[in-house]
């Protein structure tokens, strides 16, 4: 059902329902994958709830057999237990190059066996994606580090890696959790500074805390890690799926539903919710869920950032709603520097869009017309799932893989919800 390489599934959407009841969301596809990578960090069991149902989670796992470490996974159950009595610092490269996450078993093995040996990951094509600050952290906490076009190897001459004051040179999440992951076992004080605060990345704080870690500051551009000697097992509830939501929220939106998302923290959805009422869209915000409502939409200017900026990873969902509102709406993309890609298959469905470096216009509404796409990242193809809803006719979305990485049961999840939408192909599972 989740086999990232069943390339040849499509969904085929027929626009024109608006999304109307309740859906119960998943834990955080980014959380998920880190606290998994976190279990590197001791021999106890590490019991983790609330696992999404997306591809990256089994080849997550299929990383962490490979390293050694002994993974029971229930995706229908949503758990995950791991235990990595004596794991191992080299994986082969076919699961890691599968999985960009899968470079977040890098600080957690420098710091626990002083040593590790990836290949370097694949993922989403955004991008140059380059790991140069994750490296020059761990460089800078004592280990020599050698990395080519397809592995990399770190090592810490003493067997141990020593804290240290490290100033990132852009609050990068995947940089910040690895050198948080590396610094509990380090020896000594490490000092992260302009870390990310992503709320993914405070859910794996608090578990390495819970595990027996030292760490403050958590939400703060500045981490503070005491290391300790070893962690201890923990059960874990994966965070909610900000993103997820977000998204949920937008397809809503767009197609003038009315749709009550439960399992979401709305404190971490601040920017969002406030550039989708500056739209026009009603929100009521409780304790773990929301109620999105809307009729006619009108422009608003976003502009992604780390959080608590507008999230890059909502930045295609954001434009096919802003297709659909009333006036010219500016777009400017800071966090990865090729995620306009989407915006062509947006243009041949009728958008009319400009795009200038990392500025995006777009000239609101159009008619959008259905259309065969290919959404080449996780969030791209989510946008085109958005775009088939309100679009004239049929869209087929192709490359579904790639959304099947990071939404869970997303087919029956819309379908109850009132969209026309099915998956059709070689692995047809979830129509
Ligand atoms: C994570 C998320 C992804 C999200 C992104 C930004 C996961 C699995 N993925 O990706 O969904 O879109 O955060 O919120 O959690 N960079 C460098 N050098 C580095 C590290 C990063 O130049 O050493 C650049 C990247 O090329 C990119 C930008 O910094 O342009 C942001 O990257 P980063 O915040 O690290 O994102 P990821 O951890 O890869």
């Amino acid at each position: 059902m989740l086999d990232p390489t069943a390339s040849t599934d499509v969904f085929r959407v027929r626009g024109g329902n608006a999304l109307h009841g309740t859906v119960t969301l998943s834990g955080a596809k980014n959380s998920a994958l880190k606290l998994m990578a976190a279990s590197l960090l001791t021999a106890e069991p590490v019991e983790l709830t609330s696992v999404p149902a997306i591809a990256d989670v089994p080849v997550m796992a299929d990383v962490l057999t490979g390293l050694g470490v002994q993974v029971e996974l229930d995706l229908e159950e949503g758990r995950c237990r791991l235990q990595a009595t004596s794991p191992s610092a080299h994986a082969p490269a076919d699961a890691v190059s599968r999985i960009r996450a899968s470079i977040a078993c890098l600080g957690p093995l420098a710091g626990r066996l002083g040593r590790a040996r990836l290949a370097l990951p694949g993922g989403d094509r955004i991008g140059a994606r380059a790991i140069d600050m994750h490296l020059r952290g761990l460089e800078a906490m004592g280990a020599q580090v050698v990395a080519s076009d397809e592995e990399v190897t770190v090592q810490a001459p003493s067997g141990r890696l020593n804290g240290a004051r490290i100033t990132l040179d852009f609050p990068s999440v995947g940089a910040t959790e690895n050198l948080l992951m590396a610094g509990v076992l380090a020896d000594g004080e490490t000092v992260i500074d302009n870390a990310a605060r992503e709320p993914e990345i405070q859910d794996l704080a608090r578990m390495l805390i819970a595990m027996g870690a030292r760490v403050h500051g958590i939400g703060s551009p500045t981490l503070e890690i005491d290391g300790v000697h070893q962690l201890r097992g923990v059960r874990w509830r994966t965070c909610p799926d900000r993103i997820e939501a977000g998204t949920y929220a937008m397809a809503a939106a767009v197609t003038g539903g009315d749709l009550v998302i439960s399992n979401v923290r709305p404190g971490e959805l601040t920017l969002p919710l406030m550039k989708l009422r500056a739209a026009g869209v009603v929100i009521d915000e409780h304790e773990d869920a929301l109620r999105v409502r809307a009729d006619g939409l009108t422009a608003v200017d976003v502009v992604t950032l780390p959080y608590p900026g507008f999230p890059t990873d909502l930045q295609p969902q954001m434009m096919v709603l802003l297709s659909q509102a009333v006036g010219d709406a500016r777009c400017t993309e800071n966090v990865f520097e090729s995620r306009f890609s989407f915006v062509d298959e947006l243009r041949r469905m009728g958008a009319e869009i400009e795009i200038t470096g990392h500025h995006a216009v777009i000239y609101g509404p159009t008619r959008l017309h259905g259309t065969t796409l290919s959404g080449l990242d996780v969030r791209a193809g989510a946008a085109g799932v958005m775009a088939g809803l309100v679009a004239e006719g049929e869209t087929i979305v192709r490359d579904v893989h790639h959304i099947d990485r990071g939404y869970a049961h997303l087919v029956p999840r819309l379908r109850s919800l009132g969209a026309d939408i099915e998956r059709l192909g070689a692995a047809v599972t979830d129509a």
